[in-house]
């Protein structure tokens, strides 16, 4: 018995099937390109998502000898947020609209003006950003009257493989909670919003929990993956979601740190909780009847890759960081602000950039490696203060991504935290998430906690270091001045 997990990513489909006891016993990925027809736009193919698709699972059948029917259920992840636009037949209109898409700033405001930041808030329990769902739609109609008129159909990147796979235009509710068009409170569509924006229902596909059933294998889909016909395909959840799922994020008290490319905390929640100044998005979880709250940071793991790129080129990333342990907690009063590319969380400026401040004669390379490095965490530390100050329950940390195999910035994290970091045995992404709610849809587990209660395991825990503690302290403190202070300046 055999689960398949598939993530629709940004830069590739990544495929992985595992077993029973939750072991990876195959993984692959396939790229395909994304298009800047503008500045600040981003669009991909969904065609390309497909077949990638078809070739991640043909690839993984060979490569473990697993048979078709050995797979039992199949769960999808994917990039959020993004729109694809299908016609009559089912075919995509146009190519996709991404989350990373920044050309609706005036669809979101018209939005917002049209239905009411009130309504909007309480019913989406977020603002309408410019990466949502509901800004491409109306962004279409106002610009590509002709392609707006052809759609019968709107879908998320990772349930279109779904319609694919299974004829079945359905989503879940973790994903639909970045469309800026979903109730989160009710987990349902928000018709009044469907309405006010006039917007046909009959679009947007039925929504189930994670873990349901959602459609079964099609013939056609079955010859083109080498799946069998029948298999059972479940709602699946957002990259996020389905990451935290994947680390076993899906109690009250624990949360994910994640150090990629981008920084994001993460925490379960058993009701909805929001920030009251919305620097933190409140979606519903891949756990049924379960919500989660995230901060997310748009550059963490890709400001040290900006840095050893740019001031280290020769020098690999271990022995660089290695330099900045001998240099004290606080790099000698040097501080780095890591907006790179403007930031989401606690600042959600597009205009925001980085800076070093605090820069003498005596700093050296290694002052600036870690600066980077204590800047990062800093930031992070910024969404964990505003889910502290809501009152979410954060006694687990997990810390997950590239960042997490650094011992250095494991305790720059943990101490900046004044609080323990766990890391993980095996760290596979979204892929592995959804497979375990496979496994849920199907009757291996009997719920998304016995399902991670089952897989996934803690290898370490780092402690925060009180000296450090305390110096951190009052480094923060100095930190949460840059962004005020300079914000004139990026104006
Ligand atoms: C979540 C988000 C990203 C995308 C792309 O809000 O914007 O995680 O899903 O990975």
């Amino acid at each position: 018995m055999y689960l398949l997990g598939i993530d629709v990513g940004t830069s590739g489909v990544k495929a992985l099937l595992i077993d029973a006891r939750g072991a990876v016993v195959a993984s692959a990925s396939e790229s395909y390109p994304l298009y800047t027809p503008q500045p600040l736009w981003a669009e991909q193919d969904p065609n390309d998502w497909w077949n990638a698709t078809c070739a991640v699972i043909h690839q993984l059948l060979a490569q473990s000898g697993v048979r078709a029917e050995q797979v039992r259920g199949i769960g999808l992840s994917g990039q959020m947020h993004g729109s694809v636009f299908l016609d009559e037949r089912g075919e995509s209109i146009r190519p996709a609209l991404l989350w990373c898409d920044q050309r609706t700033a005036a669809e979101c405001a018209w939005i917002t003006e049209r239905v009411g930041m009130q309504t909007i808030l309480q019913t989406t329990l977020n603002p309408v950003l410019t990466g949502f769902q509901a800004g491409k739609i109306i962004w279409l109609r106002r610009h590509e009257p002709d392609n707006y008129a052809r759609v019968r159909q709107v879908l998320l990147p990772k349930d279109f493989i779904r319609y694919r796979l299974t004829g079945e235009a359905a989503t879940e509710v973790s994903d639909a909670s970045g469309t800026a068009l979903f109730d989160v409170p009710k987990r349902d569509w928000a018709y009044e919003i469907l309405d006010a924006l006039e917007l046909p229902n009959n679009w947007f596909p039925k929504v189930y929990e994670s873990p349901e059933i959602t459609g079964r294998v099609v013939a056609q889909a079955a010859q083109a993956t080498g799946l069998a016909e029948g298999t059972p395909v479940v709602g699946g959840a957002g990259d996020q979601a389905a990451g935290a799922v994947g680390v076993g994020v899906v109690q009250a008290g624990r949360a994910s740190v994640s150090v990629g490319t981008s920084g994001v905390v993460f925490a379960h929640l058993d009701a909805p909780q929001v920030d009251p100044q919305y620097r933190t998005h409140t979606f519903c979880h891949a756990v049924p009847g379960a919500w989660h709250v995230m901060g997310v940071m748009l550059m963490a793991g890709g400001a040290l890759q900006w840095y050893r790129e740019t001031f280290a080129p020769e020098t690999d990333y271990d022995a660089l960081v290695q330099q900045a342990e001998s240099v004290p907690a606080g790099a000698e009063g040097l501080l780095f602000a890591p907006y790179l590319s403007g930031e989401r969380t606690p600042y959600p400026d597009p205009h925001a950039r980085g800076a070093f401040v605090g820069l003498t004669i005596a700093h050296r390379r290694a002052h600036c490696t870690r600066a980077v490095l204590e800047g990062v965490a800093f930031g992070l530390r910024d969404s964990l203060e505003i889910l502290k100050a809501i009152g979410v329950p954060l006694s687990e940390l997990r810390l997950t991504g590239g960042g997490a195999k650094s011992p250095l910035w494991r305790q720059i994290l943990a101490s900046v935290f004044a609080q323990p970091v766990q890391t993980l045995h095996a760290e596979e992404g979204p892929a592995y998430g959804v497979a375990l709610l496979a496994g849920v849809g199907v009757g291996v587990w009997h719920s998304v906690p016995e399902a991670c209660a089952a897989t996934v395991q803690i290898a370490a825990r780092t402690e925060p270091e009180p000296a450090q503690v305390i110096a951190y302290e009052a480094v923060y403190a100095r930190y949460r001045q840059l962004y005020p202070t300079l914000r004139q300046l990026w104006q």
